[in-house]
């Protein structure tokens, strides 16, 4: 109990967070199941949830916070829940827009646009203007009609359209390369990823950038995540010895 007293001292301080957290939202539909209501129920409370740890993290200074929101393969889904988490995204972007500058939260929307509804793609771009003028924001990525596999193939297509132009040989291509390709570009990766709702596996997230994050799975479905659950993760992450392939 000390131990963590001290802990969570030095994070309010805004000592050693992890500079990038990133959370695959998972469990909505369980929750709502559970209580016998629609699917839609539980993205509702879930977007609720997302809200509040982001707002937590920019509190305890976690400068990038990343969140799979809707996969590349969510598309799959009944119509009628896609066109919920469609609703869900656009009430949170307009808040966004409204909020973003008071907060100094830029929020960023990642993953293959051009296939969302229009009024979609136009309160993004509303978003991004806004969050282009900011200074030094903590960052907020929404992860939507992303897919860590679509993404290295949109990467690849543009580095080879440069080569196809002479801009860049293929000696040029480097690992830096990609990865100022894919939507991240400029952005740290991943320190720490979270799923929540006891599924241990990826779901095709940041396939690239992941490759030495820390991973931390718990059975909590993600409508009932708390801000104490995001310290055990970080607690945990603080035991954790990352040596990046070294001794
Ligand atoms: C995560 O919750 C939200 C999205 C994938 C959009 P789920 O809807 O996958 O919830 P479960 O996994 O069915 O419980
Ligand atoms: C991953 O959750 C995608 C998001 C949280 C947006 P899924 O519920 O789609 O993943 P699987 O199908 O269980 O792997
Ligand atoms: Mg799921």
């Amino acid at each position: 109990m000390a131990l963590f007293n001290i802990f969570k001292k030095e994070k309010t301080a805004g000592a050693a967070v992890p500079q990038h957290i990133a959370i695959i939202m998972d469990g909505n539909g369980r929750w709502a199941k559970k209580r016998g209501l629609p699917r839609s129920a539980g993205h509702a409370v879930g977007a609720e949830t997302f809200r509040t740890i982001a707002t937590y993290c920019k509190d305890i200074g976690v400068k990038y916070f990343t969140v799979y929101a809707f996969s590349t393969e969510n598309w799959k889904r009944p119509q009628d829940e896609v066109n919920a988490l469609m609703d869900l995204f656009r009430k949170y972007l307009v808040e966004a827009a409204e909020t973003m500058a008071e907060k100094n939260i830029a929020v960023r929307v990642l993953g293959d646009l051009s296939v969302l509804p229009e009024d979609i793609q136009a309160l993004i771009r509303d978003c991004d203007k806004i969050a282009d003028q900011l200074e030094d924001p903590a960052v907020a990525c929404l992860c939507i009609n992303y897919g860590g596999r679509d993404e290295i193939k949109n990467a690849v297509r543009a580095i080879a359209q440069k080569v196809q132009e002479g801009a860049l040989t293929p000696e040029d291509i480097s690992e830096q390369t990609i990865t100022q390709h894919l939507y991240t570009a400029g952005m740290p990766d991943p320190d720490l990823i979270i799923r929540p709702s006891g599924e241990i596996r990826i779901s095709n997230f940041l396939l690239w950038q992941s490759a030495y994050a820390e991973y931390y799975f718990t059975d909590i479905l993600w409508p009932d995540f708390k801000p104490e659950d995001l310290d055990r993760a970080i607690e945990e992450f603080h035991r954790r010895s990352r040596r990046f392939g070294g001794v």
